[in-house]
C-alpha cells in the first residue's frame, strides 16, 4: 500500500517510515522541513535499504497535495505535519491555527477530490486538558489549555465530521501520550531545534554535556516523590501503532479515537534515575517552580487500542533510555 506520510521527516514520522517499510508499505514523504532535516529521511533509507520519495511542500498548498496523491497513486495518508510547541503556540496562535488547521482542511479536501478515504491522524493526550480522570480513557472529558491543544481538538473534530458526512471515509485518530526513545540502531532519534521543551531530550542533552543541568518543574506535586508523572512511550512502539492502524482501517467505519500509551506512569525523578543507569552519566538537576499549565499526573488506559488494533506497547523505560542514549551519544548535535 502506498502511504502519504505528511511530516515524514519529523521525529515520529521518520521512525514510522522505518516501521512502514519493514511491513511492506510504501511511504511517500511530504514535508516542508520547517522543524526537520532531509537527513532524517536519508537515515531511514539507509536503515531499510530502499529509496523513499520525498516531496518538499507545504500542507496548505492544495495543488501540491493533489499532485502527490495522484502521481503516487496514494491509498492512505498518515498525517503528522503540524507545529507542536505549546509555549510557541501561546505567542503565535494564528500561525498554529493556520498551519495545523488550514493544513488539515486542505489535506481533507485533496483526499476527497482524489477519492483517498483512509487517514491515520496524530493527536495528543493534550486533548485531556486538566486530566480529570486517570487513567484517561477515550471517553474521558476533553478540554484544552493552550492554542496547540486547541488545534489538535479542532482537527479531531474536523476529521470526525468528514467521516460522518462521507460513509466511505475512515480515520484512526491516535492520541499519543509522551513519545520518547530512538531507533535501536542509534542512527535516528529526536533532534529538537533550540532548547528542548520536553523532558527526555533535555535529560539526554544534559547527560551528553550540551546543557549543564536539568530544571525539574516542581517537587511538591501530589505524587509519591513530588514530581510529575507521565506515560512515556517508545517511539518505535508508536511507529508500530501506525502500522496496526493502517491495517485496521479497512475494517473500521467512521473516526476511531485511540489512546497510544503504555498504561504505566513514570515520575520525572524515576526517568532521571533510569537515564543515569542507561547512560552511566550523572544528570545534575535542581528543583524549580512548577511550569504554568502543567498537571500532576497522566497516563493512558490503552486497552481500546489493544482491542481494536491488537496493538500494545512492548518497550519499557530502561529500553527507552538506552535507545535515546545510543542516538544522543553517537550524534550529540543531532542531524546537524
Ligand atoms: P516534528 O516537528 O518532529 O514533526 C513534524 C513534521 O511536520 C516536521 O518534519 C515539520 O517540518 C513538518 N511540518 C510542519 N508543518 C508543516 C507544513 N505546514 N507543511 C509540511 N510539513 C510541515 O514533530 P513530531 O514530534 O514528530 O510530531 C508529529 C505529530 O505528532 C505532530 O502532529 C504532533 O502534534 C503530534 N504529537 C507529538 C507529540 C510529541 O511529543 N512529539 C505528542 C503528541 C502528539
Ligand atoms: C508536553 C506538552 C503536551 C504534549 C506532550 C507530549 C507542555 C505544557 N505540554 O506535555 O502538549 O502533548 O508534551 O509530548 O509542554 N519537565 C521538567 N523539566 C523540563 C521539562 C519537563 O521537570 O525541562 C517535567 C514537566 O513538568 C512534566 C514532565 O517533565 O512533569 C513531562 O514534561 P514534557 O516532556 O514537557 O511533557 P508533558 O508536560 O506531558
Amino acid at each position: 500500500m502506498r502511504v502519504l506520510v505528511t511530516g515524514g521527516a519529523g521525529y515520529i514520522g521518520s521512525h514510522t517510515c522505518v516501521a512502514l517499510c519493514e511491513h511492506d508499505f510504501e511511504p511517500i514523504v511530504f514535508d516542508n522541513f520547517c522543524n526537520s532535516s532531509p537527513e532524517a529521511v536519508r537515515r531511514v533509507e539507509s536503515i531499510v535499504g530502499r529509496r523513499i520519495p520525498v516531496i518538499e511542500g507545504d500542507m496548505r498548498d492544495r495543488e501540491a497535495l493533489l499532485d502527490v496523491l495522484e502521481r503516487h497513486a496514494i491509498e492512505a495518508v498518515v498525517h503528522f505535519a503540524a507545529l507542536k510547541a505549546v509555549g510557541e503556540s501561546l505567542s503565535c496562535p494564528l500561525e498554529y491555527f493556520d498551519n495545523n488547521i488550514t493544513g488539515t482542511i486542505t489535506l481533507l479536501q485533496a483526499m476527497q477530490a482524489k477519492a483517498v478515504h483512509r487517514l491515520v491522524f496524530s493527536s495528543s493526550a493534550t486533548v485531556y486538558g486538566g486530566a480529570e480522570t486517570i487513567p484517561a480513557t477515550e471517553d474521558s472529558p476533553l478540554s484544552v489549555t493552550n492554542p496547540y491543544g486547541r488545534t489538535k481538538l479542532v482537527m479531531e473534530q474536523l476529521i470526525a465530521d468528514v467521516c460522518a458526512a462521507d460513509a466511505g471515509f475512515a480515520a484512526m485518530i491516535l492520541r499519543y501520550f509522551n513519545p520518547v526513545g530512538a531507533h535501536p540502531s542509534g542512527q535516528m532519534g529526536e533532534d529538537p531545534k533550540g532548547i528542548p521543551n520536553n523532558l527526555m531530550p533535555y535529560i539526554a542533552q544534559v547527560a551528553v554535556g550540551r546543557r549543564d543541568k536539568l530544571r525539574i518543574f516542581g517537587n511538591d506535586w501530589p505524587t509519591p516523590d513530588g514530581t510529575g508523572i507521565r506515560d512515556f512511550i517508545h517511539v518505535m512502539d508508536l511507529a508500530h501503532a501506525h502500522v496496526a492502524a493502517l491495517r485496521g482501517l479497512p475494517r473500521q467505519a467512521g473516526a476511531t479515537m485511540l489512546n497510544i500509551g503504555t498504561g504505566k506512569g513514570t515520575s520525572v525523578l524515576e526517568l532521571v534515575r533510569a537515564f543515569e543507569m542507561a547512560s552511566g552519566r550523572n544528570v545534575p538537576f535542581e528543583f524549580v517552580g512548577r511550569r504554568p499549565g502543567d498537571i500532576a499526573e497522566l497516563w493512558a488506559d490503552p486497552s481500546l487500542a489493544q482491542e481494536v488494533l491488537g496493538w500494545r506497547a512492548e518497550y519499557d523505560i530502561e529500553r527507552m533510555c538506552e535507545d535515546t542514549w545510543r542516538w544522543q551519544s553517537a550524534y550529540p548535535d543531532g542531524y546537524a
